[in-house]
């Protein structure tokens, strides 16, 4: 091949995975087979690695659905995982039943079990130590990912005593809780990075990191459900669980015993509607013959076994009629297209409206106008179009053209390299960027700016009060008209006064964090006010210092310096310390909260619902405490949330260890 030629490849191939990316990882609708996909990947690495100079600095190489990846080894099974045939309704169940009667007659048992939505793993363990996490791969071999597993809290680096082999290999799927995948993508979306579509992404996404320490701060965890052993140790797939669990494995709680299919059945529609209840996604029911005799009897195709099946929950989808596209814009400008629907009811609501995402996703499902369109809500909150009923477009159906002009002032938009969203660069003229910033800046995580709410803010923005955040300040100054106002009582307005007055003692990390600056979120926030300690030292530091300060990258660096390179940005500043808010870190913050914790020692396990791990961590460090790596007698509490490790729990009852909430934290302090 001519370099000419090379350099074409890798740049096609570079695309092409860039696209396979998207469609994985922020639509969730891949295109292409996970082993297809790596052999690509494979492809480009390897022409890379021969011609660096013509590698793209952002190539998926480099990273996973916007993740860098390690070079991870490739291991190879030994046990191969298969996969398992579907079924999608009672009929096709029954003929799986029907096999199975056939070949080994009347008399055996099913297990049923929750078909848990994440990424398979395989863990061996030697001399009851976790030795090795392998992922699927091509089912024959796969990416070492052990640093990773080792993070997770519910899978054991160390067994309980019992009657476990040698060597033993024990098969899961590893997971995030939804209601930690929405904490995690809240703070993406935050900080202007592209949100994950489904807890199944962002699970595969935080698996193959780089980075160990990064993977620790997203809760990941993990149901086991099968053993492999070179000798037979049990004689049902039921006994292996229950000795699973009495060595200290994650083992749900929710399988079942069924004596025949009809068992099977009602297990599967009490979780078809029950599902919903549960903290993580399912998206299945698997069934399996329990006698690991019969299993053997039953064998396998080239693909999967024959003593076992997977039952698929259907997405409910719906058809409807598409009555318009409209396009929102952003506090930070970026034009999301919205596609306005016929309204239809799906799992229990009323959808009126679906998310387009960006323009590559209206030339996906090539979308025209009055087009009837396929509108489906798995996993993900946000209802989205699956596809289009093309037999019942009309003849002369105009296709959805994405607008060139912000549907809100006019301005020309543009689209940064690299980026699939157009943004409207009219930020200090763009009405719903203006309000949008406002309405940021006095969030709940921001200012918190008591009797003063987003509706509020649109209204004051319309009758000309507000222009700049700085104006909030100045509402005093309009007492009169604020009362000419309608449903604006005296009361109201003097509660939204003293909120005002009240909020200019937030600290400095909730007004940094109020700004608004791209890549800015709350964490990053606290970070730089730390750091920094003022908006002075913070506005004035070089590139360098920026990154030079914890897990601050380029990014965000690149951000800051842009955004503190304006003479608007650097006036507003000017205005809002004049009027008395908080640009400096106040010395107890710098120091200690308090020492109320001082001497003690700590140990954080589980997943909370009010806090990251992380930011427990600092809590307790802000109030003189100390956190530990490990268990041992010299432990004084250990903090407590949800799936906690079984080992860790037995090893703090049995040294006697105070096991306390989150809540309980606080009262502490
Ligand atoms: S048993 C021979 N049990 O589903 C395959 N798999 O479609 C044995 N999965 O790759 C798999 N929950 O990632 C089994 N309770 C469960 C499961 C489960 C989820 C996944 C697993 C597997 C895929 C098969």
């Amino acid at each position: 091949m001519s370099t000419t030629e090379v350099k074409k490849q890798i740049e096609a191939l570079t695309a092409e995975l860039k696209l396979h990316n998207y469609n994985y990882y922020v639509l969730a609708m891949p295109t292409i087979a996970d082993y297809d996909f790596d052999q690509k990947l494979k492809q480009l690495a390897e022409l890379e690695k021969q011609h660096p100079e013509f590698a793209d600095p952002d190539s998926p190489t480099q990273k996973v659905g916007g993740e860098v990846t390690k070079e991870f080894v490739t291991v190879r099974h030994r046990w191969p995982m298969l996969s398992l045939g579907n079924t999608y309704n009672a009929q096709e169940l029954l003929d799986f039943d029907q096999r199975i009667r056939k070949a080994i007659g009347d008399n055996f048992e099913y297990v049923c079990e929750l078909k848990f939505d994440g990424l398979s793993m395989s863990v061996t363990y030697e001399g009851g130590k976790l030795a090795r996490a392998v992922t699927r791969g091509d089912g024959v071999q796969g990416d070492d990912v052990t640093t990773n597993i080792r993070t997770i809290h519910t899978i054991p680096k160390k067994l309980n005593k019992g009657e476990f082999p040698e060597l033993f290999e024990i098969r899961g799927e590893v997971f995030m809780h939804r209601k930690a995948f929405e904490r995690l993508n809240d703070e993406r979306i935050e900080n202007g990075e592209v949100p994950y579509a489904n807890p199944r992404n962002f699970a595969s996404g935080t698996v193959k990191m780089q980075d160990s320490a990064e993977v620790a701060k997203r809760p990941l965890d993990c149901f086991l459900y099968g053993l492999y052993t070179d000798k037979t140790l049990f004689k049902t797939h039921w006994e292996s669980l229950e000795a699973l669990k009495s060595w200290g494995f994650n083992i749900n709680d929710h399988s079942r015993l069924c004596g025949d299919i009809d068992q099977v059945l009602e297990f599967i529609n009490h979780w078809d509607t029950e599902r919903f209840n549960l903290s993580y996604d399912i998206d299945g029911i698997v069934i399996k013959v329990n006698n690991y005799g019969q299993q053997q009897e039953l064998g396998f195709t080239a693909k999967s076994p024959r003593w076992a099946i997977s039952y698929k929950f259907k997405a409910e989808r719906v058809e409807t009629e598409l009555l318009s596209v409209s396009y929102q814009v952003g506090r930070t400008g970026a034009v999301t297209p919205v596609a306005n629907l016929q309204p239809v009811l799906l799992a229990g609501t009323t959808v009126k409206r679906a998310t387009l995402h960006n323009a590559n996703e209206i030339i996906r499902l090539d979308l025209h106008e009055g087009d009837s369109v396929y509108v489906e809500k798995g996993g993900e909150i946000i209802p989205k179009i699956i596809s289009v009923n093309t037999e019942k477009r009309h003849q002369n159906a105009v296709p959805v053209e994405y607008i060139t002009n912000c549907p809100a002032c006019g301005t020309h938009l543009e689209r940064k390299e690299g980026e699939a969203a157009f943004y409207c660069p009219n930020d200090e003229g763009c009405p719903p960027q203006i309000v949008g910033k406002m309405q940021h800046f006095i969030n709940r995580k921001a200012m918190n700016i008591d009797g003063l709410g987003d509706e509020t803010i649109e209204t004051l923005y319309q009758k000309d009060l507000l222009r700049h955040i700085s104006d909030i300040y100045r509402l005093h100054e309009h007492a009169d008209e604020l009362k000419q106002m309608d449903r604006f009582g005296e009361r109201s307005i003097t509660n939204m006064l003293d909120g005002i007055e009240r909020s200019k003692q937030m600290p400095f990390e909730k007004v940094l964090f109020g700004l608004g600056i791209r890549y800015v979120g709350a964490t990053v926030a606290k970070k730089l006010a730390l750091h920094f300690k003022n908006i002075d030292a913070l506005s004035k530091a070089t590139h360098e210092e920026l990154i030079a300060a914890e897990e601050i990258g380029d990014r965000i660096a690149q951000s800051l310096i842009e955004y503190f390179s304006s003479e608007d940005h650097q006036q507003e500043i000017q205005k809002l310390k004049a009027q008395g808010l908080q640009f400096v870190v106040e010395e107890k913050e710098i120091t200690l909260a308090s020492d109320k914790l001082a001497g003690k020692t700590f140990i954080i396990s589980g997943v909370f619902e009010k806090f990251s791990r992380d930011e427990l961590k600092d809590i307790i460090e802000q109030n003189g405490g100390k956190i530990l790596s490990s268990i041992s007698a010299k432990l004084n509490y250990l903090v407590a949330g949800d799936n906690m490790g079984p080992a860790k729990l037995e090893k703090a009852n049995k040294l006697n260890i105070p096991i306390i909430s989150d809540e309980e934290l606080m009262g502490m302090i």
